[in-house]
């Protein structure tokens, strides 16, 4: 069978994109370092989040050499802690966050990172994350749960180590 020379040009042209398509979207799941949020964070009583023993005094734990947890509450519209007090950890530390929602579905992203969930109320979304050089970041909610969506916002500040003065469990 006799195939034109343009027809074929096509036909590789067209499987080359397919090819290429296959390869974007491979990399994309798992070549960029990108990890999705399970629920190994588990479930919590968003009615109930002061009697639990981390969200009802959110902050940060020491959990072991040079690692702490983070418990943060969002709610319309403020992160506890992170808006009126920043979360404060050291620098070149490993932090795993544990946020949850306390009324309706928010966002917790830090800015500038991969680090960012959804906050649900009774869903816990656990995530931990190498924090290198002292810096400050910001951190917003990028889901829109009300009137004052685009004023929730908050701070983390990773500080040096030897000016850090220790976790505070609460606020
Ligand atoms: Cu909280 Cu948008």
């Amino acid at each position: 069978m006799e195939i034109h020379a343009y027809e074929k040009f096509w036909l590789a042209a067209a499987l080359l994109l397919i090819v290429g398509l296959i390869a974007t979207v491979s990399y994309g799941a798992v070549g960029a370092g990108i990890e999705m949020i399970g629920d190994e964070g588990g479930t919590v009583d968003p009615e109930a989040l002061d009697d639990h023993p981390k969200f009802g005094d959110p902050g940060v734990y020491e959990s072991g050499e040079d690692e702490y947890d983070v418990y943060v509450v969002a709610e319309q519209f403020a992160f506890r802690p992170g808006t009126s007090d920043p979360i404060e950890v050291p620098a070149n530390s490993t932090v795993t966050f544990h946020v949850t929602s306390a009324d309706v579905i928010h966002g917790f992203e830090v800015v500038g990172t991969n680090a960012n969930t959804m906050a649900i109320p009774g869903q816990v979304a656990t995530f931990t994350v190498e924090v290198d050089g002292p810096r400050d970041y910001g951190i917003l909610c990028n889901e829109y749960c009300g009137s004052a969506h685009h004023a929730m916002e908050g701070t983390m500040e990773v500080v040096p180590e030897d000016e850090y003065d220790g976790p505070e469990g609460g606020d």
